[in-house]
């Protein structure tokens, strides 16, 4: 094999846990939409920075802190994050890893998330509690490509591993790591539902 793949980009994406999602999910929703009505300072920052949608990014966004089931939440995340650091050959060893930041987000129709990364952690990612079909998944742009000065285009059947982006479909109950320095957007929901996802990230000391 004379070409071989180097440097790679991983992201995980898996189930949360085996069983009970349905009923997890369900109080994490409540929560989320009991969240949007009492937190009048992140309805405010929403307006103004996620048009049309809530999150609570920039107001509580340490809800693993305050919330059993969002403390729940961060124990099952810490096993897929302590997995995804294995993957990358990360040196954890007699480290602790924990979650720094966690917020919840609400998108209705037209709510979309442009192009951003996660400063100040190490492993970011998302969980997903309520997504109606059709709603719109999370898209990674491929972290090389402000390097590719003059590249062709790829052609229409290019490996998905070589295209410059790749997007994960949006499923209640899976959990997508990635390193946060990858970046990553959502597009507007054009669904009549809402779609409500978990952010988080951790770091390691
Ligand atoms: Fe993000």
């Amino acid at each position: 094999m004379p070409v071989r793949a180097w440097f790679p980009t991983l992201i995980h994406c898996e189930p949360l846990q085996r069983a009970g999602l349905v009923r997890f999910n369900a109080e994490l929703a409540e929560e989320c939409r009991r969240l949007r009505e009492f937190d009048a300072a992140g309805r405010r920052w929403s307006a103004k920075n996620y048009p049309g949608g809530y999150t609570s990014y920039a107001s509580m966004n340490e809800l693993h802190r305050f919330s059993s089931t969002f403390a729940g939440l961060e124990r099952q995340l810490l096993r897929h994050v302590r997995a995804f650091a294995r993957a990358l050959d990360m040196d954890l060893r007699g480290r602790s890893v924990r979650m720094t930041d966690c917020w919840a987000n609400i998108m209705p129709p037209t709510a979309a998330h442009s192009l951003h990364l996660h400063p100040l952690s190490f492993i970011s990612g998302t969980y997903y509690v309520v997504t109606p079909r059709g709603c719109p998944g999370l898209k990674f742009e491929d972290p090389r490509l402000s390097k590719f000065m003059a590249a062709p285009p790829k052609l229409p059947g290019a490996r998905p591993a070589n295209r410059p982006h790749i997007t994960y479909p949006a499923e209640a109950g899976n959990v997508i790591l990635f390193e946060s320095w990858l970046r990553h957007e959502v597009a507007a929901n054009r669904v009549d539902e809402e779609r409500i996802s978990i952010s988080f990230n951790f770091n390691w000391a």
